[in-house]
């Protein structure tokens, strides 16, 4: 489980996350609504460790699900002293909002790398996978999510379309199988058949061992993706919680009166 408590976050001269308390735990999925500017992609990237952000108050915090000898089951670790990729191995997954355009680092490579680190953090005998075998491997997903596979060969991101982009997000999470997702606004973008086959593919990856947390202006992914919970962010302090009947009020009126 995530848990976050009386988070404040200040970036430059801006208090932008003044009281936000929320939960985030495994199998359930949540969706995190707010008008433009109102925090959620601070808070998104505060929980995967940007450096922009200054943490001026609260907690934040990761218990492992496992049992683990060093650290006993369900200890809690603070999330927020954590570096990024220690969130990541955590299991905890942002999808940017603006997906950064990485020069030099071919995409194979990445995810090449990507898998390696993932698939050793259960076994840890396991031997990295050859770029050959990769790329064999990697061809099924590449088909699912129809991307072409020269994709591979070009550097992680740059001159790909947001479609692409957003689509190259779902195959690391395939890859990696991350516990908690969350989804910066992951259904902009797209065209529509993108869309049908980016929400088709989240749905199929919600399981009991993982938490979706959805951030979006648009609600069609919520016809795909069943949430148990609504946040909704005013400000910087989430002003409202309620299961998924409040994000069906939001989509019809807006957010007024919230
Ligand atoms: N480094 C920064 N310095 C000053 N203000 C910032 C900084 N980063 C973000 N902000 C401000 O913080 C507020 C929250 O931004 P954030 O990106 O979290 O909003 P959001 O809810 O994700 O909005 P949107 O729906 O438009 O994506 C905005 O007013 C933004 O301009
Ligand atoms: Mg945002």
């Amino acid at each position: 489980m995530i848990q976050i408590q009386n988070l404040q976050v200040r970036a430059g001269e801006k208090d932008i996350l003044k009281w936000v308390t929320l939960d985030f735990e495994l199998g359930k999925n949540y969706c995190l609504l707010g008008k433009n500017g109102s925090g959620k992609s601070t808070l998104s990237s505060v929980l995967m460790g940007h450096p922009k952000y200054e943490v001026t108050g609260g907690m934040a915090t990761i218990t492992s699900p496992q049992p683990s000898p060093s650290k006993g089951e369900g200890e809690a670790t603070n999330l927020l002293e954590m570096w990024p990729d220690e969130r990541s191995k955590s299991g905890v997954f942002l999808s940017f909002q603006n997906v950064p355009e990485i020069v030099w680092v071919k995409l194979s490579e990445y995810l090449r790398t990507i898998y390696n680190i993932a698939m050793k953090k259960d076994k840890t005998d396991f031997k990295d996978i050859s770029p050959f075998i990769f790329k064999r491997f990697i061809k099924k997903h590449l088909e699912e999510l129809d991307i072409d596979g020269k994709f591979l060969d070009r550097d992680l991101n740059v001159w790909f379309s947001g479609g692409e982009k957003r689509k190259i997000e779902i195959l690391q999470m395939k890859l990696i199988e991350p516990k908690y997702i969350i989804l910066d606004e992951i259904d902009s973008g797209l065209d529509l058949d993108a869309f049908k086959t980016v929400a088709t593919m989240l749905k199929s990856m919600s399981n009991e061992h993982n938490s979706i947390i959805i951030i979006t202006h648009y609600f069609t992914i919520l016809d795909y993706i069943d949430v148990d919970k609504v946040f909704v962010i005013k400000e910087g302090e989430i002003v409202k919680e309620g299961w998924k009947e409040l994000a069906k009020e939001i989509s019809e009126k807006g957010f007024e009166g919230i």
